[in-house]
């Protein structure tokens, strides 16, 4: 088991929040678990949100074909989103809850789901302006002291919300997972990268393709971002532009570790290639000047 002091993200993050289209049978997807941990990568991200609360479920039954697979894991999830669903049958709208008794609960329906009796990393899914501090402290202790939760951290969380959590909180807060793209530089202007290089935490990376918009030939900035980068994959030997938009964000000094979203093996593996693409200050910011369709001033 992971603790707190020795927790490490594999260099890459299989994401499972679009795993309900990916129309696996629990084996096949036993099989993509396996062949990524074979690539490095062992760490996946979840929420108890992902699918209207189906995907980790799908996901521990595909554990269950091969229990020993668990220990070759670091499993993320996170909680705080309640939407309408068979879950929340008295929920009337999307809203956020952040309260103890409903953290720990959520916690605990995560690993009945999963099929655990841990997560090695438990993340507060999107800050909730009716969060209460103490309540979540409360909460961390109960679920920390259970051995329940390894380590906690936040997502989307700005410097200043991450700091009033952390004066709250026992234990350190070891990531803030966020959206990194260049079609999407927020947090790269708002001290949120600057704040994870000044305490040493490695962000999370969500969209680093922009959710796929950079395929689609009919999003305009999508369009325009796709072909820079396959100038620059070019310049660097031929490297396909989903590969230079992870360099672009491992570039990053704050060093943030790629979600990858696709359930497409061959393009997971052929993510892996991007951990050795080094991109030069020009590059990287020709790319940024393609996403924000302007020049940096
Ligand atoms: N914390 C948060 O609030 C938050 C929010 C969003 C996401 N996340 C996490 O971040 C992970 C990644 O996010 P994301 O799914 O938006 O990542 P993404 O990598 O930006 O987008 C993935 C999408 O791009 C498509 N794609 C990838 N390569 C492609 C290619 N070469 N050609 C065409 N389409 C391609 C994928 O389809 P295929 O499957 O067909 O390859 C998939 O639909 C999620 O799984 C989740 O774990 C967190």
């Amino acid at each position: 088991m992971n603790d707190t002091t020795t927790f490490e993200f594999s260099p890459l993050v299989q994401g499972y929040w679009r795993l309900g289209d990916w129309g696996m049978s629990r084996k096949e997807l036993l099989e993509f678990i396996q062949a990524h941990v074979d690539l490095g990568i062992t760490t996946v991200d979840h929420a108890a949100v992902y699918g209207a609360y189906t995907c980790e479920a799908i996901f521990g039954e595909a554990l269950a074909l091969d229990p020993a697979l668990r220990d070759q894991l670091q499993i993320v999830t996170k909680f705080g989103i309640h939407i309408p669903s068979e879950r929340f049958a008295d929920c009337r709208l999307p809203h956020y809850d952040t309260d103890s008794e409903t953290i720990v609960a959520s916690v605990e329906e995560s690993l009945r789901a999963l099929g655990n009796d841990h997560v090695d990393l438990l993340l507060l899914h999107r800050p909730d302006p009716l969060m209460d501090a103490g309540e979540v402290a409360a909460a961390f202790d109960a679920l920390h002291d259970a051995g329940k939760v390894l380590n906690f951290g936040v997502s989307n969380f700005t410097p200043r919300q991450f700091d009033l959590l952390q004066s709250a909180v026992n234990q350190p807060l070891i990531t803030n997972q966020v959206e990194i793209n260049p079609l999407n530089d927020a947090v790269l202007w708002d001290g949120t990268l600057d704040q994870a290089q000044q305490l040493g935490l490695r962000p999370m990376a969500w969209s680093c393709l922009a959710g796929g918009r950079l395929f689609d030939a009919n999003d305009e900035a999508g369009a325009r971002l796709w072909n820079e980068l396959d100038a620059i994959g070019k310049e660097l030997g031929g490297a396909t532009p989903d590969l230079v938009a992870y360099a672009w964000a491992l570039r990053l000094p704050a060093r943030p570790v790629p979600i990858i979203g696709s359930g497409n093996i061959a393009r997971v593996k052929a993510a892996t290639g991007a951990l050795s693409l080094e991109l030069t200050r020009e590059q990287w910011f020709r790319i940024l000047a393609a996403g924000q369709g302007r020049n940096i001033p």
